[in-house]
């Protein structure tokens, strides 16, 4: 059945800027993520600039990624960045307990991680270690990486060959602090975060946007411990001072935890159950956000998903703590409703980290553990797509007669829509979700004449359709089917959009 549905959209009343940030990154020491994925060592034959490899930097270099969180996720709380500087030889060895029970070698340390993110042209996130670290550990780590002049860590930064201070704009207090983090309470997190915070310090003109380590999924009240210890009702102080982002965690994960489900073997039931989650995720933004309204109204404290895509069950024959999964045109269109959800919740939310890059996860890029070949995943084509809407305005889509379809207790809305304008070129996200059939949507563009269009399009055969370093079976195509209509309401486009599909319509404003 065809779901026809209209999407009003004043193309004149730019909204808040959709922050670049919300395309962001994550790569931490789990599984093959940093190992076999970004670093291979300068010694491999696959092709690497001092240890980096080039064909994944790239590949990632074409999504303009904003920002690289690292080295966790919950390997930040256990890892000690002095162990990862100096000569590689002579770097000691731990064991990274979370993931894998592997012994680490630190090869990969500070200046790799910042090695890495000038190849990307991206920013350093780096996520301080709050749950077995110390105040001294995480104010040192700060000093070597971001202060001019001479000074003990200075100093030592320049013995380890880094004259210059690096820019680092944004930092972690820890991570998940209510479990792999230290299994605090959030009022117990809220006062060590303070702590922490103070000793961040803003070194030369290096300035810190520090990120508290928030919620699971809808836990208000912890986000709500965070704004209250930084922040005092009916004072004229803003709460900013403190840390300036407050992370919470989401994962897509429909099926219970000890069996998440798997990335390639679902049925249609699987792919709605998924779908629904995956809406979800704005019902969480909006929590969080009212919370932080309360106490922060003039809205200087971000909103930060420093976590969040699908979670599968690992692939078959793979380590079960290295949390490999393959990647379908389901777990694009995950990605393209969060993106729409971000793009509507941009007053607050401020960043977003995909969990994570590569080889792990929901990721952008799959390599062959024994060919080196890489695989671009159907997700990383909707960061593609998306590129458009960094930093541009968001415009609110009005979306009315879109079809639903019960799931569960639920229903779900069958179309997603988002978009944005920057100068003389508005972008706008459409997503049909429904499994089978078509959806025909009616752009009601006012406020602005439209003078040309673009369509790109991400669909397969089927739900399950993945690539492989045979077969890119997922990848954008131009889209046409788009028509100029005028109707009783007016000049508009119609779309028509296939079954299970991504579409982008890029537009040329007079
Ligand atoms: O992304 C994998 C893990 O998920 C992270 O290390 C942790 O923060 C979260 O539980």
């Amino acid at each position: 059945m065809t779901t026809t549905a209209r999407a009003v959209i004043d193309l004149d009343v730019p909204g808040p800027t959709i922050s670049r940030h919300l395309y962001g990154h994550f790569a931490e020491h789990l599984g093959r993520c940093i190992y076999g994925g970004f670093w291979v060592g300068e010694d491999s034959d696959v092709p690497n600039e001092g240890g980096i490899r080039l064909d994944v930097v790239e590949a990632l270099r074409a999504l303009q990624i904003p920002n690289l969180r690292w080295p966790g996720g919950c390997f930040a709380d256990e890892y000690h960045w002095r162990d990862g500087i100096g000569p590689r030889s002579e770097r000691p060895r731990m064991v990274n307990t979370h993931w894998g029970d592997v012994v680490e070698d630190n090869s990969f340390g500070t200046h790799e991680f910042m090695a890495l993110c000038e190849l990307l042209g991206t920013e350093p996130y780096v996520n301080g270690n709050v749950g077995s670290g110390t105040v001294r550990e995480m104010s040192e780590w700060v000093e070597y990486l971001t202060r001019p002049g001479t000074s003990p860590m200075a100093d030592l930064r320049r013995a380890n060959g880094r004259d210059e201070p690096w820019k680092v704009p944004f930092w972690g207090i820890g991570n998940e602090a209510w479990g792999c983090g230290g299994n605090m309470r959030a009022e117990a997190y809220a006062d060590l975060a303070r702590q922490y915070a103070t000793f961040c310090r803003d070194h030369g003109d290096n300035s810190l946007y520090r990120i508290a380590a928030g919620a699971s999924n809808g836990d208000y009240a912890w986000t709500e411990a965070l704004m209250k210890a930084i922040s005092c009702l009916g004072c004229t102080r803003e709460p900013r001072g403190f840390f300036q982002g407050i992370s919470f965690h989401y994962y897509t994960v429909p099926g219970p935890w000890h069996d998440k489900g798997s990335a390639l073997e679902f049925d249609t039931d699987d792919y709605y159950t998924t779908m629904v989650k995956a809406r979800g995720v704005e019902e969480i933004i909006r929590g969080h956000a009212a919370v932080m309204d309360v106490y922060d109204p003039g809205k200087t404290v971000g909103l930060v998903l420093d976590e969040w895509g699908t979670w599968w069950n690992v692939e078959p024959g793979t380590n079960p703590g290295f949390l490999y999964q393959q990647n379908t045109l389901r777990d694009a269109l995950v990605a393209s409703v969060h993106f729409d959800a971000f793009h509507r919740h941009a007053d607050r939310l401020f960043m977003a980290n995909i969990a994570q890059t590569v080889n792990v996860l929901q990721a952008m890029i799959l390599t062959d553990p024994e060919s080196g070949a890489l695989v671009l995943t159907p997700t990383y084509h909707v960061f593609e797509m998306n590129t458009g809407h960094h930093d541009a305005a968001a415009l609110d889509v009005h979306l009315t007669g879109a079809g639903t379809k019960a799931v569960g207790d639920g229903e779900l809305e069958l179309i997603s829509a988002s978009a944005s304008v920057k100068g003389d070129t508005a972008l706008v996200s459409l997503t049909n979700l429904d499994a089978d059939g078509a959806a025909s949507v009616v752009l009601d563009l006012r406020g602005r004449s439209v003078v040309a269009s673009r369509g790109r399009i991400l669909t397969a055969d089927s739900l399950q359709t993945h690539n492989t370093p045979d077969a890119a079976a997922v990848a954008p195509s131009s889209f046409d089917a788009v028509s100029v209509t005028d109707d009783a309401f007016g000049h508009g486009l119609a779309v028509e959009i296939p079954a299970h599909s991504y579409v982008t319509l890029e537009l040329d404003l007079a």
